[in-house]
Formats: structure tokens, C-alpha cells, sequence
């Protein structure tokens, strides 16, 4: 019934039922996690859950930290009895993941936003729950909380357990990226990779470059202005909002192609200088940083900067791929630079591009990933290669010693259409169904047990040329994201398909009470 499956899970007779007398134990460094759990839970079941310093014995959800636990750093115990619930681990991820387990033993009303039970005499027990639905009239519906008796231990598979989102081709505001993240806690997913800038909008807000979201963030659609940026504000609030649902954000900042809303902000970015327009078609362009000037590098190292002040976590994404070389061959600049740096053509010139750009991520204590394409040429020392084109590239990166990201079109590009004939623009005749993501396996066969070691996991990606809507986002995500994080998190012989579809039957009225719009065949 929960999804991800848990490594191993034992269903023992009885249940415990949560009441007005439920309290949460934690200590000092597990009231975080507590207080998370607490106001998620007061809102569905208007239960006080009280959150005490203690060890109560019965009664209790208790969350506890422990040194010595062979869990590694995400993993957890779960062991509820009639008399109570006892989450252990390692780390307050591992606690974390423990309480998403716990919700999906409870009934599916547990994602409920308003109350539907009376929380007996008295005040709601939450004042911190912002005004949220609190029901406390007697008509309420009389749900009982039960939790069946089990003993799970549990722990993931992958490191790397993640979701892209293409802000840029349509914009998706805040209350989107949100619920997204939202969803990816309740999937142990836990990386947020947040593609800012395309040919179509920039999307992120740079101090010192203001152009970039005055001229760069709208586009002439009709002649009606489309667009949209995030404020560093609002970044800083999600980065936050990810950060206590254990997922780390990896910013991307594309270069040296897909690069012509900044370019239109600033031509001299270009080869030739030209003003130019942010396209409004889709695909592939020409018009790309110049990687003869200084003053492209110059550019690219302010952005950077500033972005890498936003997000805390260990990765940049500099993108890399499809950029055409068509310019860089005529532009004296670009030619001078390849005679210059001993340059055999515009491959190598690429290369060079994304090395100096490389050095300046590392001196700033960031890893570098990029696209596959980042291997022609030659691979940056350090790079990560995120292999889209297929599992050719992370094979390849891997076999060189490399740390890979998997996310194939053929099982992770969640803007291919999930059956023949569906209205969509992408992919031709290619479909990529739930069953498909469930297939897919993110260590290529090809790849020694050493080699194996180097793919970090995989992730799913929407892109949005073709998706609108919120409605048609969520569509395309559900449940194609489940079946993946399924395959991030459980065990490699977790790999039952009509297994996962029985347990999808409950996991479906979750994301329902959620106000998901999944894709019904
Ligand atoms: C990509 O889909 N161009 C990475
Ligand atoms: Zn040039």
C-alpha cells in the first residue's frame, strides 16, 4: 500500500488508532520533524497531537534519532503497535521519510487540508496552522485514524531521486512549484532541478543584470506579453519550503545555447551583436553566447555567483546541450579563440567553454553537471553528465569515471504522451507510459559493478513547450512520477508492475484528497 515500496515491510495483526490523547515524543532534535508531522496531521484529523519531550510508552508517535543504525543517512524503522508508533534513524531525513511512510498507513483522508474530526472540548489545539479549515462542528465526519500493525525497515536505492521543471517555455508560479515539492517529500524524492533559463524566458531574477528580467523574462505572444521571473525572494522562501522536506534544489543556468532571452537582453552576448527578439517558436537556435568575447565569461560569472548565493546545495547545472556551432565557425572572435588555446574545432571550443566554466564552479566549492552532450569534445575533470539523449552518454561518462544522472526520453520525459494518439506535439509516435517508467532500470547492464557505482540515480523531467496548464502538468507528472520514484527508491527486485498498480488503487485517493489532475487512461 505505500508507494515507494519500502524495502522491507512485516503487516502484524491489529491496529493503533490515533485519539485526542495522541501525543508526538521527540527530543530537541527531532522537534523539527515533529512539529512538520504535527501541523500536516492537525490539519486533517483535528487532533491536538501534542508535541512532548519525552518517551510517554504508550500512546505516542515517537520519533527518535540513534547513533549506531545501519540504515545509512535516509534510512528509517517504523514499527507501530496497538499501543503506539515508533519511527527510528539515523538522520532527520531518515525520520523525515519515516513520517511519509506513516502517512500512507493512514487512511488516505490524512492529506487532507480541513479537519474532519472534532478535536474534542475546547480551543483547535494548532494556532500555528495560519487560518487553515478547522473544523470543530459536530456534524464533522467521524474518521478513524488507524495505523495497522507493521514493521518496516526501509531505505533507498539511489541517491539521486528526481524531478525537472521548465519554467521557461511556460511559467509556473510558486503556489505550482510548491505543491510539486509537496509531492515530491511524499515520494521521497529529493532533488528539485529548477530550469531557469531558456531562448523562450529568462526566469530567475540577477541584481546585477536587471535586463535580463525587464527585456528576457516576457515574450511577444500575439502581441500579447508572456512571461513571468521569480524574485530572489521568493527563491529564497522555496529553497526553505524544499529544504524542510529534505529535497536540495539544483539550479540550472544554460549556456552556452538555449541562451536567447539573455541574448535579447544583451546582444553583445552574441557572435554578432545583433538586437534580436526572445523567440517565441520552439526548438534548436543558432544565436548563442559568443565564446571568443571576455565579456561573455565576464557575464556568465556574475550570474553564477549570484545564483550560487541562493541555493545551498553541492550542484550547478550549466546545461550544454544542443548548442549549434554554426556562428561560433564564422565569428572571428570564436576562431581566434580555437587558434589561440591550441583548439583542433568547435567541439574542443565547447569543451574549453565549459572547463572555464568548470574551474570557476569548483573554486567556488560547487560540482558542475551539464547535459550529455558536454562529452564531445571532451569532459570538464569533475563534471556530473545528466544523459537525456539516451544511456549512451551516462555510460560513457561513467566508464571515464564520472558521476551520472539518468533521465533517458525513453522512460523520463514526462512531456512525451503516455498513450498513441494523445493530442501532444512531442516524441512522434513515441510513448512513455506509466508501465514504461516502470520498467526502467537506471544502471545500464553495460557498466561494471566499480562503473555502476558512479550513476548517482535518475530523475524525471518536464519540459513545457506543450504543457499550459496546471491542470495538464499535473497530467503529465501523475502518476508517471510515482512509478519513478518506485525505481529510485526501492529495491532494484522491486519490480512488479501489477504489484505496483494494486497499491497505486490507494495511492491514487491520496493524490486525490491532494487535488492532483493524474492521468486516467
Ligand atoms: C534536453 O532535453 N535538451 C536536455
Ligand atoms: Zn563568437
Amino acid at each position: 500500500m505505500i508507494i515507494p515500496q519500502p524495502q522491507k515491510i512485516e503487516f502484524k495483526e491489529g491496529n493503533f488508532i490515533l485519539n485526542e490523547n495522541t501525543v508526538i515524543s521527540v527530543s530537541d532534535k527531532t522537534m523539527s520533524i515533529g512539529e512538520y508531522l504535527a501541523t500536516e496531521l492537525r490539519l486533517s484529523t483535528g487532533l491536538p497531537l501534542s508535541i512532548e519531550i519525552c518517551d510517554s510508552d504508550t500512546n505516542q508517535i515517537l520519533l527518535s534519532l540513534v547513533e549506531d543504525n545501519k540504515l545509512e543517512d535516509e534510512g528509517y524503522e517504523l514499527v507501530s503497535t496497538t499501543d503506539g508508533i515508533k519511527i527510528t534513524a539515523q538522520t532527520p531525513a531518515g525520520l523525515f521519510y519515516g513520517c511519509q511512510s506513516l502517512r500512507q498507513l493512514l487512511p488516505p483522508e490524512n492529506f487532507s487540508k480541513h479537519a474532519k474530526k472534532v478535536a474534542g472540548d475546547g480551543d483547535p489545539p494548532s494556532k500555528t496552522n495560519e487560518g487553515a479549515p478547522f473544523s470543530t462542528s459536530s456534524s464533522a465526519i467521524n474518521m478513524e485514524w488507524n495505523v495497522p500493525c507493521v514493521s518496516i525497515t526501509d531505505k533507498p536505492r539511489f541517491k539521486w531521486r528526481g524531478m525537472m521543471l521548465d519554467p521557461c517555455r511556460h511559467f509556473w508560479d510558486i503556489d505550482f512549484v510548491k505543491k510539486l515539492i509537496n509531492l515530491m517529500a511524499l515520494h521521497k524524492m529529493n532533488i528539485f532541478h529548477w530550469h531557469f533559463t531558456e531562448d523562450q524566458g529568462w526566469r530567475i531574477e540577477i541584481k546585477k543584470y536587471p535586463k535580463l528580467t525587464e527585456i528576457g523574462a516576457w515574450r511577444n505572444e500575439d502581441g500579447k506579453k508572456y512571461g513571468g521571473f521569480y524574485t530572489q525572494e521568493q527563491i529564497r522562501d522555496v529553497v526553505k519550503y524544499a529544504a524542510d522536506r529534505f529535497i536540495t534544489i539544483v539550479p540550472e543556468i544554460e549556456l552556452p545555447g538555449h541562451s536567447g532571452a539573455a541574448i535579447s537582453a544583451y546582444p553583445e552576448l552574441s557572435c554578432s551583436g545583433k538586437p534580436t527578439e526572445v523567440p517565441i517558436t520552439w526548438g534548436v537556435f543558432e544565436n548563442v553566447y559568443c565564446a571568443g568575447n571576455e565579456n561573455t565569461f565576464t557575464f556568465l560569472e556574475d550570474v553564477i555567483s549570484e545564483v550560487m548565493d541562493l541555493f545551498p546545495g553541492k550542484y550547478f547545472h550549466i546545461g550544454g546541450d544542443e548548442c549549434p556551432k554554426a556562428n561560433w565557425k564564422k565569428c572571428p572572435k570564436c576562431q581566434e579563440r580555437i587558434k589561440n588555446e591550441n583548439l583542433k574545432n568547435e567541439d574542443e571550443l565547447q569543451s574549453y567553454f565549459i572547463k572555464r566554466m568548470e574551474n570557476f564552479i569548483n573554486k567556488n566549492g560547487k560540482q558542475l553537471i551539464g547535459w550529455d552532450e558536454i562529452l564531445e569534445g571532451g569532459l570538464a575533470p569533475n563534471a556530473t553528465v545528466m544523459s537525456w539523449r539516451g544511456t549512451e552518454g551516462g555510460i560513457a561518462a561513467s566508464k571515464q569515471g564520472h558521476d551520472v544522472i539518468m533521465c533517458p526520453v525513453t522512460h523520463c520525459y514526462f512531456d512525451f504522451p503516455q498513450k498513441p494518439k494523445e493530442k501532444i506535439d512531442i516524441g512522434g509516435s513515441k510513448t512513455v507510459p506509466t508501465k514504461k517508467v516502470y520498467e526502467f532500470e537506471p544502471v545500464p547492464e553495460e557498466l561494471s559493478e566499480e562503473e555502476a557505482k558512479h550513476v548517482l540515480g535518475a530523475q524525471g523531467n518536464l519540459w513545457t513547450e506543450h504543457i499550459a496548464t496546471v491542470d495538464r502538468a499535473e497530467e503529465m507528472l501523475y502518476p508517471r512520477a510515482c512509478a519513478l520514484a518506485e525505481k529510485l527508491w526501492s529495491p532494484k527486485d522491486c519490480n512488479d508492475f501489477a504489484n505496483f498498480e494494486k497499491r497505486l488503487e490507494t495511492h491514487l485517493k491520496r493524490l486525490d484528497v491532494l487535488n492532483v489532475n493524474y492521468f486516467k487512461c
